[in-house]
């Protein structure tokens, strides 16, 4: 059986998961990793996630990764760089990714341009995809909504205790974790958060046959009523240490699209808060349909579970997201964006773990 050539793109904590997923998945072959810290240049990517050695050597040089031969790269940054993205798609490689673009067509005309361009000029697709957005704000409520018929609000709720997180970049940089109200109302990346929410919005309209006319962002925090320990570092009293985010939606027929996330670096008591919120659950996901059938669908983690490996699951999902799309995603006719709803399922695959050490 030919094997997917398959490059792995920063080996931050959703790269590495996805670097293990492609060492485990009998339909893909490592042949190349893209680093960026100068520690992790010349590892061998087995070294990088503490599995046996492959004979792949991370290099930071980008020229190097683009002129590798390879089916697919696994595009896993923070930040991340659409005209990056472009030129690995114009070398003809389709490209995978967590970050955006989900459904770019409404929020990011100019983006979607762009790749599906790039696209074109390379015979290759891009897909985006992840745990959430990329599945339980989109593609998961949609397959549910197959039940329904007459859908007034369809709501995803994520929440947990975030503190081992490790992603300055998501946790800090995007998502306001340790800002002071005052620099996050400032935060340059407000608006392209609020895009990444209604993108998977629009999927969903777009899922029903129908758009979103009116779009809304709300955001609510606590602060910190003393220093938090947490895996970016210490989160100092008064800056923010809950994150209230809900992004909204409303079809022309009316019915509610919501996003919201709840992060918090505190455990379920919040007493290193300065006040407190109902949080619906301590952690994972709910998916709510109300219309003429009432759903809830309820998405979480084995009691059992340290906060750690809550965590780290978590994020492995969005790493193995993306892997398990490889072949769909390189079988997928037509150059251009990919979204959830152009592809088949994207399901799992029997891995094995030999790479374990
Ligand atoms: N859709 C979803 O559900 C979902 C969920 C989680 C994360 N994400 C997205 O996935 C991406 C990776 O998240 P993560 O948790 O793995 O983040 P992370 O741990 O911060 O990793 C990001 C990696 O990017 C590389 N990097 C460092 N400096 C960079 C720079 N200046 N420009 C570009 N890349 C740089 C590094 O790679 P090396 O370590 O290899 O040097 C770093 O480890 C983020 O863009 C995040 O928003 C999406």
């Amino acid at each position: 059986m030919n094997k997917y050539r398959v490059i792995q793109w920063a080996t931050g904590v959703v790269g590495s998961a996805a670097l293990r997923g492609i060492l485990r998945h009998p339909k893909l072959e490592l042949v190349g990793v893209k680093v960026y810290s100068d520690q992790k240049e010349g590892l061998d990517a087995g070294d990088i996630i503490g599995a046996e050695k492959t004979g792949i050597l991370a290099t930071r040089d980008v020229d190097a990764i683009m002129a590798i031969d390879a089916d697919c790269v696994l595009y896993c940054p923070m930040p991340w760089d659409l005209a990056e993205m472009c030129r690995l798609l114009e070398s003809g490689k389709h490209v995978i990714t967590p970050c955006p673009y989900w459904f770019p067509f409404i929020q990011n005309r100019e983006a979607a341009a762009a790749i599906d361009a790039a696209c074109k000029k390379g015979n290759v697709n891009l897909h985006a995809t992840g745990c959430n957005p990329g599945g339980i704000a989109e593609r998961f409520p949609l397959t549910f909504t197959g039940w329904c018929n007459r859908i007034d609000r369809i709501t995803m709720t994520e929440c947990g205790d975030c503190r081992t997180y490790s992603s300055e970049g998501v946790m800090r940089e995007l998502m306001n974790l340790g800002k002071t109200p005052e620099a996050a109302s400032n935060n340059p990346l407000k608006e392209m958060l609020a895009k990444s929410w209604y993108e998977p919005i629009d999927m969903i309209a777009a899922g029903l046959g129908s758009e979103i006319v009116s779009y809304e962002a709300k955001h609510d925090f606590i602060l910190a009523n003393q220093p938090i320990e947490t895996a970016i570092g210490i989160i100092e009293e008064g800056t923010i240490a809950l994150n209230h985010y809900r992004h909204i939606g409303t079809t022309r027929e009316g019915t509610e699209i919501i996003q919201e996330q709840i992060w918090y670096l505190d455990d379920i008591e919040q007493t290193r808060l300065q006040s407190k919120m109902d949080i619906p659950r301590e952690s994972g996901w709910r998916i709510k349909l109300e219309g003429d059938v009432n759903l809830n669908i309820d998405i979480d983690f084995p009691a059992e579970l340290t906060q750690d490996e809550r965590v780290a699951q978590g994020l492995s999902t969005t790493a193995f997201h993306c892997v398990n799309a490889v072949p769909l995603v390189c079988e997928a006719d037509d150059p251009g964006i990919k979204t959830h709803l152009d592809l088949a399922m994207v399901t799992g695959c029997m891995g094995t773990h030999v790479t374990e050490r």
